[in-house]
């Protein structure tokens, strides 16, 4: 009987385990963003997020002493007027018309009402109203199904799913300013730790800023579903000191290099349907459909945070997006094996 049991405790183990096994491969980024401190919105590191955060402690605090009052009363009541052996049925005192206690109950929430909505529209101003400083930095933020697009107008790059943003030094604030526009449904732009949400949507620009004051990267997400791959719409913001973005900008300023040794895979790029989606400077591809592609590699991931941004994985990839992400738009290229490897080896030249 015993034995029966454990075979019967095993067989359940493995049916149970076979499933989660074969999601268990998430392609490098459960360790790569578990290096990455968590994206509470209790930790603020910018001042819109610091802003919202203030207001939203200081709402619940009243109302949870509200609430305190309410209930404590309620339980109050329900214990010491409960019906006891002997009661004589009566009524307690009416206190209907009572000029002072209506009084009282009209003036007090009427006061606290009046202080939330203040307090509210001072942080709404505070955070929507603010004008744009002369040196403020501009990103023109595009959301595609089922990814981000960075645009720097003042320097002519595009990169995607990875913003690079200076840091703000509170004494002397570069604040980023985003322009968000969709290029088909309606998504929403949410970096817990640097700002509220902003919706992304189709014909209409909407902006919002961040002033991060701590280097780091802070992990995003778009916070409106947006199909399939809503949950896989991943992004992160990279916060650099000043002389570390300007390098960064340099960098992708420049065309990418051209190496020898992969001339055949640039020949299978530009021949193919790669060109008509993407964009690398310097090549004949100037597709918007799809990520720019002239920087590729100086990013960390691929996919919109679905995999880390490896050789293997961009094998993976190109040959058929849909084993990382179903539901992408890309098509599987269906190349042979030398075309694909050759065609990786010069994606992998993309620095
Ligand atoms: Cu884009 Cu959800």
């Amino acid at each position: 009987m015993y034995a029966l049991m454990q075979r019967w405790c095993l067989t359940i183990a493995v049916i149970g385990c076979a499933p989660v096994a074969a999601l268990a491969d998430d392609w490098g980024m459960g360790a790569s963003n578990s290096k990455i401190p968590p994206s509470g919105v209790f930790d603020a590191v910018s001042t819109p997020a610091h802003e919202i955060n203030t207001v939203a402690f200081f709402v619940i605090s009243i109302t949870a002493v509200i609430f305190l009052i309410v209930a404590g009363l309620l339980v109050y009541s329900i214990v010491r007027f409960r019906v006891r052996p002997g009661d004589d049925g009566r009524e307690p005192p009416q206190v209907y018309g009572s000029n002072p206690i209506e009084f009282a109950w009209t003036t007090v929430p009427v006061l606290i009402v009046l202080v939330l909505t203040l307090v509210t529209i001072r942080t709404i101003y505070t955070v929507q109203a603010r004008a744009r400083p002369p040196g403020a930095l501009s990103v023109h933020v595009i959301a595609h199904q089922w990814w981000w697009e960075f645009r720097y107008p003042g320097f002519g790059i595009v990169t995607a799913n990875e913003l690079h943003v200076p840091l703000s030094d509170p004494k002397s604030p570069t604040p980023t300013f985003l322009d968000l526009e969709s290029a088909d449904v309606a998504h929403s732009f949410w970096v817990p730790r640097l700002a509220g949400k902003t919706d992304v949507i189709p014909n209409k620009k909407n902006s919002m800023w961040i002033d991060p004051h701590v280097a780091g990267t802070y992990l995003g997400n778009c916070a409106e579903f947006c199909g399939t791959e809503h949950g896989m719409m991943l992004l992160r913001v990279i916060v650099e000191p000043r002389a570390d973005f300007d390098r960064w900008v340099s960098a992708q300023k420049e065309p990418p290099a051209m190496d020898a040794s992969a001339v055949h895979g640039r020949q299978v790029f530009e021949s193919t349907a790669c060109v008509n989606c993407h964009t690398i400077r310097g090549t004949q591809a100037d597709g918007r459909f799809g990520p720019d592609l002239t920087h590729l590699m100086t990013r960390e991931t691929i996919g919109a945070g679905v995999a880390m941004n490896t050789r293997d994985h961009l094998k993976i990839w190109v040959n058929d997006p849909s084993i990382m992400k179903p539901g992408a738009l890309m098509p599987a290229m269906n190349l042979g094996d030398k075309d694909l490897d050759d065609l990786v080896a010069y994606l992998a030249t993309l620095r």
